[in-house]
């Protein structure tokens, strides 16, 4: 059988979809989906927080273009007990298998002979203790201080440290899943079934000696791996709309229910803009501070963490940002990690339309400026093979396409786009994109075939506006790229300045800050010099309490710029900020800035060290760059 046929049969990546090339095969995963492909997984996992472990067995769905090749998985420190296989999933015979040696990067592949006829295959397996996906916390990690949590996060290539599995977003799944967890903690998942009862079963037996309860959940619907997501904790649930919800510790549930009540109005915009939200329910994870993202999609259960609940709603984007993965990155999905920018710059871009609608345009602006900043800041020390759209990252981890390019920059390619045909053809382009595409995962080659045929061909002329290949091949940004501003920012600057000239007072400052919101606090941060006194700091301590912010950007931003200053007060916070969120983007440029003075360095090492268990692992290996520590196996 020619390749080409098997992918014709198998839909492997996007073939056929939109007559564009074959597509590459996906680096970061050892399987060969065009000969042997997982269609459904049903999981049957035991929670043991004692031995830090998840341990179960793993019944795959199998389809077998090529009915005498190996089933090939991605594991990552998984102990593999046994694997047996099933032609009617009533007898199953144990099918020979081989463990791979450890790749840094890509794990070890678990090769798989079953019979061939047999389409079910089932592993039993248990994680290691270096299982990148899962955090295991403390009680004191927690809110209520009482009980464990454990969380996982398998993007990028994570999910097969706690499953084995075919770990490539172009391979898409459905599943279902039993979880025991120990009484009385709650488990949920990126699934239906997170307000079902579970089942209760009393202690006794070798194999639960403890009380436990078991959930039982489902998803229809075929999503990559990298959107497989589980929480166990003490977790309580508020409604928030007819359709979302929150769970979070009983010591947060309510605030965050507070903070997040525009959820609702985010989901009705977003299905006025791209159509019907096909996923059922919406609702959000509020986990312990180590979390390692600001939000994560995972499919009708964001998981996000607590610093974007500032009190005053400021920080709820980010909540838009994960629900505008329901379209953008969930139903049309990245095929690699090259195309990342395809769910993150759409997603970006789709995040600011929904804040438009439900907080108007200027805060829209803001937030593209700030977005900007962070671009252009970041983009200065990346070497330009990583500021291209389309990356290059064989050879490499797809933790390290987490950038602002694929954000930032992809969102403004869209935005270009969007200038040249005019809003309402490119919102029709949009979500016309969406709807051909739902539940497939596309590479850039698909879309830009898609762009070519369905935008540009339309209107040549508007078309000659937008250099395509060079938004997506070159390091910089195109000529003629929409630049963002906002008039409210102009008010900042000018309001610094005064009050860095001789005549400036802290009174005037106050004043004419009194209805700054946090995005102007955050500009004004920005406009700062980086070489203030200690006095002058202590005098903006004043007017605006930065130490104390109960705004986790405000405070990462203030404490880079207290670090880079030398103003001692707010030296305490940094530790304990350092000690107790984990979310990279807050916290890596603080170590950043520590890092550049010898003092710092030492300081920043000793804090790290102590932390060190309570972060995620990617987070961990970002931070060891700052310190050139060589990555850890
Ligand atoms: N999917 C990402 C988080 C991610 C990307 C995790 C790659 C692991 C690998 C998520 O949607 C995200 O972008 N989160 C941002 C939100 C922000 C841009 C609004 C974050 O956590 O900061
Ligand atoms: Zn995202």
């Amino acid at each position: 059988m020619t390749l080409a046929r098997v992918v014709a049969m198998t839909g492997w990546l996007s073939l056929g979809l939109t007559g564009f090339a074959l597509a590459a095969a996906d680096p970061h995963s050892y399987a060969r989906p065009e000969e042997a492909v997982v269609r459904h997984a049903d999981l049957d996992l035991a929670v043991d927080f004692d031995r830090r472990l998840i341990v179960g067995t793993t019944t795959l769905r199998v389809e077998r273009p090529v009915p005498s090749a190996p089933l090939i998985l991605d594991t990552r420190g998984l102990a593999i007990r046994s694997v047996s296989a099933s032609r009617d999933g009533k007898a199953f015979v144990p099918a020979p298998f081989e463990l791979g040696p450890s790749d840094a990067i890509l794990g070890s592949r678990l090769t798989i002979r079953p019979e061939p006829g047999a389409v079910l295959v089932r592993v039993a397996h248990a994680s290691g203790p270096q299982a990148t996906a899962l955090q295991w916390l403390t009680p004191e990690q927690t809110a209520g201080g009482k009980f464990p949590f454990l969380l996982t996060q398998s993007q990028s290539i994570h999910a097969r440290s706690w499953i084995p599995l075919q770990d490539s977003p172009g391979v898409r799944i459905t599943f279902s899943a039993r979880v025991a967890v120990p009484w009385p903690l709650g488990a949920v998942m990126s699934a239906d079934g997170n307000l079902g009862r579970s089942i209760e079963r009393p202690a006794g037996g070798a194999a639960s000696p403890g009380r436990t309860r078991v959930f039982d959940f489902r998803l229809d619907k075929p999503i990559p791996p990298y959107l497989l997501a589980l929480a166990v904790g003490d977790l309580s649930f508020r409604e928030l709309g007819p359709r979302t919800g929150v769970y979070a510790e009983p010591a947060v549930v309510e605030r965050a229910a507070r903070e997040l009540s525009d959820v609702e109005a985010f989901l009705a915009a977003a299905e006025r803009l791209y159509g019907e939200y096909r996923w059922g329910r919406y609702d959000v994870l509020i986990l312990p501070p180590s979390f390692g993202y600001g939000g994560m999609e995972n499919p009708l259960l964001t998981f996000a963490s607590p610093t974007i609940l500032a009190g005053d709603k400021s920080l709820v984007g980010v909540l838009a940002h994960e629900l505008a993965h329901s379209w953008s990155g969930n139903l049309v999905t990245n095929a690699t990690a090259r195309d990342f920018w395809l769910n993150e710059g759409f997603t970006t871009y789709v995040e600011g339309r929904l804040i438009e609608a439900v907080f108007g345009a200027e805060r829209r602006e803001m937030d593209e400026v700030l977005g900007r900043q962070e671009f252009d800041r970041e983009a200065a020390e990346l070497p330009e093979g990583d500021r291209v759209l389309h990356l290059e990252l064989a050879g490499r981890h797809p933790d390290e396409a987490v950038t602002s390019v694929p954000y930032v920059k992809g969102a403004l390619f869209l935005r270009h786009l969007e200038a040249a045909f005019g809003r309402e053809r490119f919102d029709r382009f949009l979500r016309g994109y969406l709807d051909a595409h739902a539940f497939r995962s596309i590479t850039t080659g698909d879309f830009r075939a898609y762009l070519e045929r369905e935008l540009l061909a339309q209107d040549p002329q508007a078309a000659k506006a937008v250099p395509v290949a060079e938004w997506l091949t070159a390091a910089n940004i195109p000529d003629g790229a929409p630049v963002s501003a906002a008039a409210a920012f102009a008010r900042v600057e000018g309001a610094v300045s005064a009050w860095l000239g001789a005549a400036g007072s802290d009174e005037e400052l106050r004043a004419a800050s009194r209805r700054w919101s946090y995005h102007e606090r955050h500009h004004l941060l920005r406009s700062l010099p980086k070489d203030l006194s200690a006095e002058r700091m202590a005098r903006l301590d004043g007017v605006f309490a930065f130490t104390d912010s109960g705004n986790a950007e405000l405070a990462s931003e203030w404490l880079q710029l207290a670090v880079r200053c030398g103003y001692a007060p707010a030296l305490p916070r940094v530790e304990r900020f350092l000690t107790s969120v984990g979310r990279e983007k807050l916290i890596k440029p603080i170590y950043k800035e520590l890092a550049r003075t010898p003092e710092g360095a030492a300081r920043a090492r000793a804090i790290f060290e102590r932390s060190r268990p309570i972060y995620l692992s990617s987070v961990v290996a970002s931070i060891e760059k700052v310190f050139g520590l060589a990555a850890q196996p």
